[in-house]
C-alpha cells in the first residue's frame, strides 16, 4: 500500500492567505511629488526591524543597514537622466536600450552620512566623494557646520546628498545651502535617506521643491530631544561606536 504524498506547502508571496499575514507597521505617506518612499516590502519591512531593535549589535546594525542603503542607492539612481543607447548583442542583433547621462558625485553629510558611501561605491565605481562636516548641537539640536570639501566641478554634477537620519531637518537643510551656494542647481540634487519625520520631510520637500528625496520610510515623529520617534536611537554611535 503506497501512503499518500502530503500536499506542498504553498511557499513563495502565497505562503499564507493574506488575512493570515503579519501587519506590519509601514511608512507614513507623503503626498510631495518630489519624496520618493521605497516600496514597504516584507523584505525592507524585516531589514529596518533588525535596525530598530535596540539589542542588535553592532555588526548585525552595521550589515542590515547596508542592505537598505543599497537599496536606496539602487532607487535613488533611477531618478537620473538617461539618454537612448543602442548596443550589438553577440549574437549579432541590436538591442535599444539607455545609458545613464552627465556626471554624478555622492557628498556625505559626516559622520553618520559616511556609513553611506560605501554603497555608492559598490553602485558607481570610482564616483567622487565630497564631505560637509555638520554636527547637531545636543542640547538645541541646531546645526553647526564645522568643514567642506566638495569635489571643484560639483556645480556640473548631480549630487547624491548622503544621510541616514533626517530629523528636524536642520542638518539637511544647511548642507543642502552649501550646495547651492557652490553652484548646484537644487535640481541636480538627490537626498538619500534611511528615516525621516514626517514634519521635516515636509517642509524640507516644500522650501526645495525641484530637490528629490529617495527615503526608505518616514516615521511617526520627534520626541522632546528631536530624536526620531520610533526611530533607530543614535545612528552614528550604532554604526561607528556601541
Ligand atoms: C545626526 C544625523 C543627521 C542629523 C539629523 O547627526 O546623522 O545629520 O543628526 O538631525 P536633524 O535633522 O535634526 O539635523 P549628528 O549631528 O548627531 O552627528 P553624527 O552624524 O556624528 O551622529
Ligand atoms: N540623529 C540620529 O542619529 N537619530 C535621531 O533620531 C535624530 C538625529
Amino acid at each position: 500500500s503506497t501512503v499518500p504524498e502530503a500536499p506542498a506547502a504553498p511557499i513563495g508571496p502565497k505562503y499564507k492567505e493574506e488575512e493570515e499575514k503579519p501587519q506590519a507597521t509601514v511608512s507614513k505617506p507623503i503626498k510631495h511629488s518630489n519624496v520618493h518612499i521605497l516600496p514597504q516590502t516584507p523584505q525592507l519591512i524585516a531589514l529596518l526591524t533588525m535596525i530598530r531593535d535596540k539589542s542588535t549589535v553592532r555588526g548585525d546594525f552595521i550589515f542590515y543597514s547596508n542592505r537598505i542603503i543599497r537599496l536606496l542607492v539602487e532607487e535613488g539612481l533611477n531618478h537620473l537622466p538617461v539618454i537612448s543607447s543602442s548596443v550589438t548583442t553577440p549574437i549579432g542583433h541590436t538591442y535599444s536600450g539607455v545609458q545613464f547621462e552627465g556626471k554624478i558625485c555622492g557628498v556625505s553629510i559626516m559622520r553618520a552620512g559616511e556609513a553611506m558611501e560605501q554603497g555608492l561605491r559598490d553602485c558607481c565605481r570610482s564616483v567622487r566623494i565630497g564631505k560637509i562636516l555638520i554636527q547637531r548641537d545636543e542640547e538645541t539640536s541646531k546645526p553647526r557646520l564645522f568643514y567642506d570639501k566638495l569635489p571643484e566641478d560639483i556645480a556640473q554634477r548631480y549630487c547624491l546628498l548622503l544621510d541616514p537620519m533626517f530629523a528636524t531637518g536642520g542638518s539637511a537643510t544647511m548642507a543642502v545651502e552649501v550646495l547651492i551656494s557652490r553652484g548646484v542647481p537644487e535640481e541636480r540634487i538627490l537626498f538619500l535617506n534611511l528615516i525621516a519625520s514626517p514634519e521635516g520631510i515636509r517642509s524640507f520637500a516644500e522650501r526645495f521643491p525641484k530637490l528629490r528625496i529617495v527615503t526608505a520610510f518616514v516615521d511617526q515623529g520627534l520626541d522632546e530631544k528631536n530624536y526620531i520617534i520610533p526611530g533607530l536611537g543614535d545612528f552614528g554611535d550604532r554604526f561607528y561606536c556601541i
